[in-house]
């Protein structure tokens, strides 16, 4: 079996993408109908973190758990990668101890050297640059709302971040249309948008690079945001709080909206800022499933990266 990564959703074709979250919807059904097989019996795993985690550490300790395998966490005191010891030794000896690696890096190259050096599959769990996993489990949970994922209109408000890129990354390979409104200077990277005009022309998504909320929630059945000062960015919080004030989810922007619209959001949020408690704890807010679908779809990849599933 080759060896395969989990380090962005452009490497992966439609078909390799739907096939994981059919598995990832199996094993939720498995799971709720009394519990899982034990695929991942013998497997395990090393979650290495830069940076905080909540989402990320419980639902991949528990899914590995659940699917009948060993995951332990490792804290960036711990580890220091890049730090302590080189990236590369860390990958070299961690393949003599695990199965696979989780990694939540500020670097995105620092995964790259973890995928090269170790030999073993490498999941990513956040960098600076994107975060696969989590937009898989946006994807499940759009899927579970509409049925479907093609077609269906995805508007992001806010910061062209991590979380912004995979999104727009799964909805250009899955054919849904992706908008983004963000303030100037605050734009994706242009890498990933020429990936993703590549990745449209392929599946026929429709993308919009604005600058005003109001016109691209005008059609959206989602509304996502996401934090204005991710992880590693605290230095720049106060210009980056002026910058994003006109970019709030708030009420008037979802009553903008078409009223079946769905609000979504990664979490962990900042309740005043990005959105509001009104929105966060309202009718059309799905964050909260959002945040259990991380789970799934994280089971969903594990099993296809270590069980061939
Ligand atoms: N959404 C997400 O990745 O959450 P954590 O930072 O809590 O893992
Ligand atoms: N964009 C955020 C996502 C947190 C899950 C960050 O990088 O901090």
């Amino acid at each position: 079996m080759k060896k395969k990564d989990f380090l962005s959703i452009a490497d992966f074709s439609e078909s390799e993408l739907i096939h994981i979250l059919d598995v990832a919807q199996a094993l939720k059904k498995e799971l709720k109908e009394g519990g899982n097989k034990p695929i991942l019996k013998g497997k395990s795993m090393a979650l290495v973190f830069q940076k905080p985690s909540l989402r990320t550490r419980v639902s991949f300790e528990m899914g590995m758990h659940q699917l009948g395998g060993y995951a332990f966490y490792l804290s960036p005191d711990e580890v220091g990668l890049g730090k302590r010891e080189a990236v590369k030794d860390v990958a070299m000896v961690l393949a003599g101890y695990v199965d696979a690696i989780m990694a939540r890096v500020f670097q995105h190259q620092h995964l790259i050297e973890l995928a090269e050096f170790s030999g073993i599959p490498v999941i990513n769990g956040l960098s600076d640059y994107n975060h696969p996993c989590q937009a898989m489990a946006d994807a499940l949970t759009i899927i579970e709302e509409f049925g479907k994922l093609k077609g269906i209109n995805i508007a992001f408000i806010g910061d062209g971040n991590n979380v912004a890129v995979s999104l727009m990354d799964i909805a250009t390979k899955l054919g849904a249309n992706f908008s983004i409104a963000n303030p100037k200077g605050y734009d994706m990277p242009e890498e990933a948008i020429s990936a993703a005009k590549e990745f449209a022309k392929l599946s026929g998504s429709r993308l919009v690079f604005s600058n005003d909320p109001y016109e691209i929630v005008k059609n959206a059945q989602v509304i996502y945001t996401d934090t204005w000062i991710s992880m590693g960015q605290e230095s720049e919080a106060e210009e980056r709080k002026k910058a994003f004030i006109p970019y709030q989810v708030n009420q008037k922007l979802v009553d903008a909206a078409p009223k079946d619209v769905i609000v979504m959001h990664c979490l962990p949020s900042h309740r005043g800022q990005e959105i509001t408690d009104e929105v966060q704890d309202g009718p059309h807010s799905r964050v909260i499933p959002q945040a259990h679908n991380r789970l799934h779809a994280q089971k969903g990849i594990m099993a296809y990266l270590l069980a061939d599933l």
